[in-house]
């Protein structure tokens, strides 16, 4: 069996963006691998946050996980603060990374460029620039075959695989294995509502063109009919000249299971207002049914426990690991 890992972060509320670049992936892999996923709250730390509220969306990620159709029975998700061994890794793994390297990450001057703005200052946490090799951690802990992620964590992924394949060649083992990425076909880069340009994420600013899972169904609605389009009318994927109807084209595909080729048939000589309506109809009645599940979840199921024994599970794995690297690294004396 393949080891599938994945992890979310618990800042503010999960996006359709995270759902279709990555969450829904995930589930696909259900079957036939054995799942690894976690809550990634040691990366939610390294910008600016709130202790209650994170506590609140780790417990609301869990609870989403399980919505989606992914059992902490049998499936290990675990909250990734539960396992230390993913901190020290960390460590180790960034005595073993250049600074070039971490200055290149776009995320990282994507996110501290806005930290800057915000406050003024260009007092950016350390915790941010090196998140990579967190990242890196929490996949190569676990010797990980595959990683399902959304675009955006691609040159992350790169960067891990490029780490794995220094550590092995540096000290002449196969102490890692380096793992492939996995990018979905569709939806791996679901674009903001109303900024096509930018992706569609957690913290834009402006909320109207972000779709989080949890929110009211109608303001679900509202977004999706006010989504930027264009002035063509025409039902078109066209990444380039037609960005929003194109992103709102890939989403519709993505719920429907109907092709971008099938869609612009079925809208052929219709309206932006008809398009918009029935795609707001599908987001919604998938959201809705998701929402109810959640909501029966976080409401009756007590899954802390079985959270904390996954962690466990996880925290034998990594330990054995970390033994098995301090000895090839010297930093263990004795047996
Ligand atoms: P995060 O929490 O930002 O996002 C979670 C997942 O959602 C994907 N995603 C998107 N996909 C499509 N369209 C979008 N607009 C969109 N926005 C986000 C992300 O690519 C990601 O797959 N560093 C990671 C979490 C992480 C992780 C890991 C993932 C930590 N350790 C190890 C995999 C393996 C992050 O911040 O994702």
């Amino acid at each position: 069996m393949k080891i599938v890992l994945s992890g979310i972060q618990p800042t503010n509320m999960i996006t359709i963006g995270n759902y279709l670049g990555a969450l829904r992936n995930i589930i696909n892999f259900q079957k036939d691998n054995k799942l690894m996923i976690f809550i990634a709250d040691l990366h939610a730390i390294t910008k600016d946050f709130n202790p209650k509220e994170l506590q609140q969306n780790k417990k609301s990620i869990a609870a989403l996980y399980m919505a989606c159709g992914l059992n902490p029975y049998d499936n290990i998700i675990f909250y990734q603060s539960d396992v230390i061994e993913h901190s020290h890794l960390s460590y180790l793994l960034l005595c073993h990374t250049y600074m070039g390297e971490l200055n290149r990450m776009t995320q990282f001057k994507d996110k501290s460029s806005k930290m800057a703005m915000a406050n003024g200052t260009q007092n950016i946490p350390t915790g941010l620039f090196v998140y990579p090799t967190l990242m890196a951690a929490d996949i190569l802990l676990y010797d990980a075959d595959i990683v399902p992620v959304g675009k955006d964590q691609t040159q992350h992924m790169e960067l891990t695989r490029d780490i794995a394949i220094r550590f092995n060649k540096k000290y002449k083992e196969d102490i890692f294995k380096v793992p492939n990425i996995y990018v979905a076909e569709k939806g791996a880069k679901i674009m903001d509502l109303q900024n096509p340009d930018i992706k569609m994420s957690k913290s834009n600013e402006n909320t109207k063109g972000t779709i989080f899972l949890l929110e009211p169904i109608d303001n679900i609605r509202k977004k999706i009919m006010s989504a930027k389009t264009d002035s063509f009318d025409n039902v078109k994927y066209d990444q380039t000249n037609q960005p929003g109807v194109s992103n709102l084209i890939i989403i519709y595909s993505c719920l429907s299971n109907k092709s971008i080729n099938d869609i612009e048939l079925l809208y052929k000589n219709k309206k932006y207002g008809d398009f918009k309506k029935d795609l707001a109809d599908i987001v919604c009645n998938h959201i809705k049914e998701l929402q109810d599940k959640y909501y029966e979840i976080i409401k009756n199921v007590d899954f802390d426990k079985q959270l904390q024994k996954n962690a466990q599970i996880c925290q034998k794995i990594a330990a054995k690991k970390i033994d098995k690297i301090h000895k090839i690294l010297g930093l263990k004396v004795g047996n």
